[in-house]
């Protein structure tokens, strides 16, 4: 299947934040109760030993994806001695302030816009980006690797869509799961009940977005092509792969690079 760029709401700048809130509200809540980046915590734990790196700078948070199931499955970031610092250029604020306020001894968030494109050199730190770096098309998602080479920064990244078939029609069945779990979504607003109950909003725009986002999803094989464009990029250890979840062939895709000296 080819990837194709194409559009998603959650993209566009007149999505008023209550929709754009509830749409990565039910993307955290999934992800925390699938515990779906399982698998790939180990894999960034060991990672993050070998970096040396204490803090992680997280781009494109929305609400905090994995960062709670993180916890349970990386003790550094547990324990505290790993920082998590969450940003997004449309962070969700109540969600972020929530997730700093019950676990203040590893994450804090910026409240302003940061663009995953232009991360403040003040900002170091081991760079992170779940189920985001598909909205990047190949010359900006090239761009963020660059940038995180030339700042001599570990990078991971990990997505939970796929080009594959079985995604594609799980995608029809997420409105169902968007009603089912709204009133279970932490912190309760009465806006996302009425984007999901009333006018139905939220239950469609996750469907829409989650279909496009699987065909935007690069392949392993395409990051790596990408990896190979980058300046400096043999300074690095690239891993890249799909690690699978349960019995189907289906998982996350990530891509792990790591500086050589830190190896
Ligand atoms: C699909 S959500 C993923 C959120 C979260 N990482 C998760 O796993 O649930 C994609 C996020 O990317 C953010 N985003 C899109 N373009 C961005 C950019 N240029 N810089 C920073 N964040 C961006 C959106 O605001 C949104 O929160």
């Amino acid at each position: 299947m080819r990837r194709i760029q194409f559009f998603e709401f959650e993209d566009q700048h007149w999505l008023p934040a209550s929709i754009r809130n509830g749409i990565t509200d039910f993307l955290q809540f999934s992800v925390e109760y699938g515990d779906l980046y399982k698998g790939f915590a180990n894999r960034l734990s060991k990672a993050l030993d070998r970096s040396g790196d204490t803090q992680i700078i997280d781009l494109c948070s929305g609400a905090g994806g994995p960062m709670k199931s993180l916890l349970k499955h990386i003790p550094d970031v547990n324990s505290g001695r790993i920082k998590v610092h969450l940003t997004d250029y449309y962070p969700n604020l109540p969600a972020l302030s929530e997730l700093a306020r019950t676990v203040p001894i590893c994450f804090t968030y910026s409240k302003d816009a940061i663009s995953a494109l232009d991360v403040p050199s003040s900002m170091a730190g081991f760079r992170t980006l779940f189920s985001s770096f598909h909205h990047f098309n190949e010359r900006d998602a090239t761009r963020i690797l660059q940038d995180a080479v030339a700042k001599k920064r570990g990078i991971a990244i990990a997505e939970l869509t796929q080009r594959h078939a079985l995604l594609l029609v799980y995608m029809f069945f997420t409105p169902f799961l968007v009603l089912f779990a709204s009133p279970f979504q932490k912190p309760f607003r009465w806006s996302r009940l009425f984007w999901t109950y009333v006018l139905p909003v939220i239950p469609l725009v996750v469907a829409f977005d989650g279909f496009v986002s699987c065909l935007r999803t690069y392949t392993p094989e395409e990051l790596m092509k990408m990896v190979h464009g980058i300046a400096g990029y043999e300074d690095y250890e690239w891993q890249a792969g799909v690690e699978w979840i349960g019995v189907l062939p289906i998982g996350v895709t990530y891509l792990i690079g790591l500086p050589r000296k830190a190896t």
